[in-house]
Parts: C-alpha cells; structure tokens; sequence
C-alpha cells in the first residue's frame, strides 16, 4: 500500500502524520510505502517547522530528514490513499483530480479515527507547543485507527 499524507505547507500536519506512519511501519515491520506533500507551494524544500521537529522527538519520532514538497497530480498514479489533513486541503487536492478513479483515492483522514464525521487536523501554524502537542497525538491516534481499519495492528 503507498500512502501519501497531505496538507496546506507540508511543514507541519502532514509531515507528523508521515513520521507517524513511516514510525509505525517500521515497528510493526509492515509493507507500505509513505510520502507527504502539501497543496502550497510557500516551504517547498524546507525542513518540517522547528517546532514540530522538536516536539516530535518527544514522542519518539524525527522527521528531521523530510523536506516540503508540493502535491502533483502524478501523485495521484503514485499512491494508492491520498489522506487530507482539512476539508480545504481536500478540496484542493479533488479539484487536480483528472476522473472518478482519483477521486476515490483522497480521503480526510480524521475519518479513520471518527468515521464519518469529517473532522478536521487544527492546522497549529499559528499556536504554540501546546496546540502542536495536541496535533501529534491526534495523528498518532489516527494513524493506529487507520493501521487497525485495515487489520495491519491489532486493537
Ligand atoms: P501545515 O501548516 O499546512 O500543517 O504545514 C501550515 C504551514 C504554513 C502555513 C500554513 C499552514 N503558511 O501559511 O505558511
């Protein structure tokens, strides 16, 4: 399976639910393949934001390694689930979509821990550690729902 994480900067959400996903497969030795972009083009090239770097390490993962990308639409060949962090990021990503095929791929992935509900990641841009605190343990407790919906973990 190849997964791609996305939202607006690819500095923040999306390279924390990346880090989460890349953590986790690495310790469930599992297949997947994990990438994560964003529909701006503002940090293209930069490290994830200082304060998601730091923090992250808190909770056991770096993602010191990722830089920004922006999202393309030969994302849409490349990955099999294409997971937006808010319902604009998912707009976005649906407007590039070229047929019915991809857009079945993009996917809000709050839905995996709250089905249904269309709930969205706070974008933490603009809070402080405790808001970012917040987003990592939101992703990290989306990232074993999704693990756990597609029977990879156990509950
Ligand atoms: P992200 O957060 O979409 O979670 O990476 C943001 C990062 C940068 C900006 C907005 C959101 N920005 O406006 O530069």
């Amino acid at each position: 399976m190849r997964i791609l994480m996305v939202c607006l900067g690819n500095i923040c959400r999306s390279p924390m639910a990346d880090g989460w996903l890349r953590h986790k497969v690495k310790q469930y030795n599992l297949s997947m393949e994990v990438d994560s972009a964003g529909t701006a083009n503002y940090h293209v090239g930069e490290k994830p934001d200082h304060r998601m770097r730091r923090l992250s390490l808190e909770y056991g993962v770096s993602i010191d390694e990722l830089r920004a990308r922006q999202f393309t639409v030969a994302d849409f060949d490349k990955y099999d689930i294409i997971f937006a962090m808010d319902k604009s990021n998912e707009k976005n990503i649906l407007h590039l979509a070229r047929n019915e095929q991809d857009k079945e791929k993009v996917r809000l992935f709050l839905n995996e821990l709250y089905p249904n509900q269309d709930m969205e990641v706070p974008d933490p841009y603009y809070g402080n550690d405790l808001n970012f605190k917040e987003v990592i343990e939101l992703l990290d407790q989306a990232t074993n729902a999704f693990l756990k919906n597609n029977r990879l973990i156990q509950n």
